[in-house]
């Protein structure tokens, strides 16, 4: 065995936290990792992945705080519900763990502070599940922007339609919350489902300075299902985001790059292109392995005491900017009644769908000079005045 392999514990293996079972099960095989344990108070719902375990002599807590206790962990990935986020890591860094914690990392910038407190006082990596940051076609993309290729960058732009029904709202108790037991939890699509494409456009804009938004819902859920977010960062980018569960069509999630000499774009299939003002449109195809890769850019940052690709750090930006996003609409309101309606009633599949949000989508990815009305944003509110703990004074 390598002297310096790592000692891998999971919390939450269900949901995402199977795609990371799979993975670290793949590198303890590989003989670069040794899986040690797992903590999640429901795992017999996985039979399955439980069987294969036991197989592997990896030890099962019902209580992560058992699992955290163990002096031969070097580090832990962390996938559980987003309310739960913050205690688990500020309890795993205060044990001394690394911490891979899904994204996002928390739902407000006040847990962030927190968060990242405990970090530095642990001297431990806390990576962030945003796994796009270790993928090929967006570190091309931030590779095209560095280099001036396309002129000094001026807009970010990103669309996605997805729609989601009952069965996607039923899978957890926390779908579609505010809050769980007092904790935030702020899902939606900016913020769960399409977050990695708010974080990713802040990482290139940096911190914004200002943010207006707009979060609405068509679904009856506490939360919203769709959100309109713009932002200025302080690099003098303007950054626009128009993400739904509320539509039919499925589209992107797309980010488009605005230069002053050129533009380029990017999608979830890992498909990239870059114009020149006046130039031809080249294309190119990238390989899809982002779970694998993000996990090795995660080990090779302890091994080597490096950065990780998505450090907890980065977020901020992205917090900074759902949050401004949420103050400047002075919350969540919900679509006119009369523009909603299910699609498939009565069945695991129904959808809420608000008239002309396809078409709204489809002209924003065509056109994204003109806000859609549908979703038209508050005021503009300054990165000082955003509130630290939003969802939980609402
Ligand atoms: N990176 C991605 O692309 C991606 C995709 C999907 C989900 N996610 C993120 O992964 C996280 C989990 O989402 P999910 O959809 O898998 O949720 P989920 O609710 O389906 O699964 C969470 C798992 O955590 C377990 N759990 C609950 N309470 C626990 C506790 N106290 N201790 C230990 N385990 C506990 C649950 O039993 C379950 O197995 C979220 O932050 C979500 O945003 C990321």
């Amino acid at each position: 065995m390598n002297a310096r392999m790592l000692r891998i514990g999971m919390i939450g293996i269900g949901g995402m936290g199977h795609a990371h079972l799979e993975t670290i099960r793949t590198f303890h095989h590989a003989g670069r990792c040794r899986f040690v344990a797992i903590a999640d108070p429901t795992a017999v719902r996985f039979p399955d992945a439980l069987a294969a375990l036991d197989w592997e002599s990896v030890a099962h807590y019902d209580d992560y705080r058992n699992l955290i206790a163990r002096n031969d962990i070097d580090a832990v990935i962390i996938s559980t519900p987003i309310h739960l986020h913050a205690r688990q890591t500020i309890d795993s860094l205060t044990a001394g763990k690394h911490v891979y914690l899904e994204k996002p990392p928390c739902a407000t910038t006040g847990e962030y502070e927190q968060l990242d407190a405990a970090r530095r006082a642990s001297g431990k990596i806390c990576a962030i599940g945003f796994q796009m940051q270790a993928a090929p076609v967006y570190r091309f993309i931030k590779e095209i922007v560095a280099s001036g290729k396309i002129g000094d960058l001026t807009h970010i732009w990103a669309a996605a339609s997805w729609p989601r029904d009952d069965s996607y709202y039923a899978r957890t108790s926390w779908s579609g919350r505010m809050t769980v037991g007092g904790a935030p939890v702020f899902d939606g699509p900016a913020t769960n489902a399409c977050a990695h494409a708010v974080h990713a456009a802040m990482v290139i804009a940096g911190a914004p300075v200002r943010v207006r938004g707009s979060l609405k819902r068509a679904r009856p859920i506490e939360s919203y299902d769709t959100a309109f977010v713009e932002a200025e960062s302080e690099t003098g980018i303007n950054v626009r985001l128009f993400l739904t569960h509320a539509s039919t069509k499925e589209y992107g999630p797309r980010m488009y790059f605005r230069g002053t000499c050129g533009h380029a774009w990017f999608d979830w299939n890992m498909n990239a292109a870059v114009t020149q003002d006046g130039g031809e449109t080249v294309q190119y195809a990238f390989p899809y392995q982002p779970m694998m890769a993000i996990m090795t850019d995660f080990f090779d940052a302890i091994e080597q005491s490096g950065e990780p690709a998505t450090s907890l750090c980065d977020t901020l930006p992205y917090l900074q900017t759902v949050n401004g996003a949420l103050k400047s609409g002075d919350g969540i309101t919900s679509f006119a009644a009369s523009l909603v309606s299910a699609v498939t009633p009565n069945t695991p599949q129904q959808t809420y769908v608000v008239a002309g949000l396809d078409d709204e989508v489809a002209a924003f990815a065509t056109d994204p000079s003109a806000v859609p009305s549908l979703v038209y944003p508050g005021k503009w509110v300054g990165v000082g005045e955003i509130d630290p703990a939003p969802v939980q004074l609402r």
